[in-house]
């Protein structure tokens, strides 16, 4: 088992450039094979799920040329195999990006169900109503989502919840589809409105990527292009809380402080000192910690990826915070080790209850999840 072990006490201080936004990431590699042309993208992260996942696009016939650690090219004319799975596409969540990405362009697909964090049940019933509303037949055999269509039709579609993962599924097949597509209550995250852009730069046809109604006017054929992916908003969120929590001062690089603000205005109102430059934002903590309540929700409220982290935090503030977690029904699992670390939290449901301690102690914690991993770090 990979292990990390930290000496903490220190506060953080100096200056930290952020990566590619992961889950931007993810769709648009996916994406990338919707055309025949050659496709370079940068700014991609170098983690475990973007490289299972150009793995897989490899694996089905794509061209993947690594130019550096951060950059790829990608020619999507090569692939003759619409089966999508192995043991490691399997353990991602992303990869239902393939079905939006296989079924727009080739009207077929067949993906192994995602896997992800364990942070509650994840249905893809959004996905799958998108697109058979396009007119699809989708169903789930055999582990594998399989989608297919002798045709494509824009459409009207109204997510009943807001989500980041349907929204670009179905603004990625609507991209090729006959017609016009209108998906109503869509999700905002800034990485919906860079893949939007991403496909628009390839010749997509799409409007009002960030507000919640997206316009997508279908086009046969997508094209060749050169494309930098946005700051981590997480990665960055992450740096912003741990220096947070040790009292430090980190310059966090290469942001957009817009898309910080729900994080950067919780900072503020706990304590701390944030300041925002062009492309950077510093936090600078010196006071003791305020305590606050937060509740998580879709952009552009309080991501639910920066509550475990929020959590971590919260145990050093004074008196008692409230956490309410509203976008996964299982996203707290970092509580328990942050308790063996000597944190006093108490779980109800989907809501948790944090009362400040002095300090925490060095304890043997086990990363349930991704942002989990990130909190009990932060932690530690
Ligand atoms: N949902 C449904 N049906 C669906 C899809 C979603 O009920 O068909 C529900 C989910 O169960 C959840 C809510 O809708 O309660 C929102 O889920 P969403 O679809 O937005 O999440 P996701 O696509 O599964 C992505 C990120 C997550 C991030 C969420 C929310 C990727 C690969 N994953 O997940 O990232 O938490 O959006 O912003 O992009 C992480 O990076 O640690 C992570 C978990």
């Amino acid at each position: 088992m990979e292990q990390y072990v930290i000496k903490g006490g220190n506060p953080l201080v100096g200056e930290v450039e952020i990566g590619g936004a992961k889950n931007a990431a993810l769709a648009i590699l996916s994406a990338a094979v919707m055309t025949d042309e050659t496709v370079t993208i940068e700014n991609v992260p170098n983690v475990r799920d973007t490289n299972v996942l150009l793995n897989a696009i490899e694996e089905i016939g794509a061209r993947v040329e690594r130019l550096d650690a951060h950059t790829v090219r990608i020619n999507g004319s090569f692939i003759r195999d619409f089966n999508v799975d192995n043991e490691f596409i399997r353990k991602i969540r992303a990869s239902y990006y393939l079905i939006g990405a296989l079924l727009g362009k080739y009207k077929r697909a067949e993906v192994a169900l995602p896997g992800g964090c364990n942070i509650g049940g994840r249905p893809i019933d959004l996905h799958m109503k998108g697109f058979r509303a396009l007119g699809a037949d989708v169903d789930i055999k055999y582990g594998l989502v399989r989608a297919y269509a002798e045709k494509l039709t824009g459409t009207h579609i109204y997510l009943d919840k807001v989500s980041v993962g349907a929204t670009i599924n179905i603004m990625m097949a609507a991209s090729m589809a006959e017609g016009k597509t209108i998906i109503e209550n869509a999700a905002k995250e800034p990485h919906v409105v860079d893949v939007a852009n991403f496909l628009n730069s390839m010749g997509a046809n799409i409007r009002g990527a960030g507000t919640d109604v997206i316009r997508i006017v279908g086009v046969e054929k997508l094209h060749a292009t050169e494309y930098s992916i946005i700051p981590d908003q997480i990665e960055a969120g992450t740096f912003m809380l741990a220096a947070a929590a040790t009292k430090g001062d980190v310059t966090v690089k290469n942001v957009i402080p817009k898309h910080l603000e729900a994080i950067s205005a919780k900072l503020l109102e706990i304590g701390c000192e944030v300041e925002e430059f062009d492309d950077a934002v510093r936090v600078v903590a010196s006071k003791p910690l305020r305590h606050t309540q937060v509740t998580t929700l879709p952009y552009p409220g309080f991501p639910t990826d920066m509550q475990p982290l929020l959590m971590a935090l919260l145990t050093l503030a004074k008196g008692h915070c409230m956490i309410s977690e509203t976008v996964f029904e299982a996203r707290f699992s970092q509580a328990e080790g942050l308790c063996r670390m000597g944190a006093d939290i108490r779980i109800a449901g989907r809501r948790a209850s944090v009362f400040g301690v002095e300090r925490l102690f060095g304890a043997e914690v086990f990363a349930k999840d991704l942002r989990c991993g990130a909190a009990l770090l932060c932690a530690a």
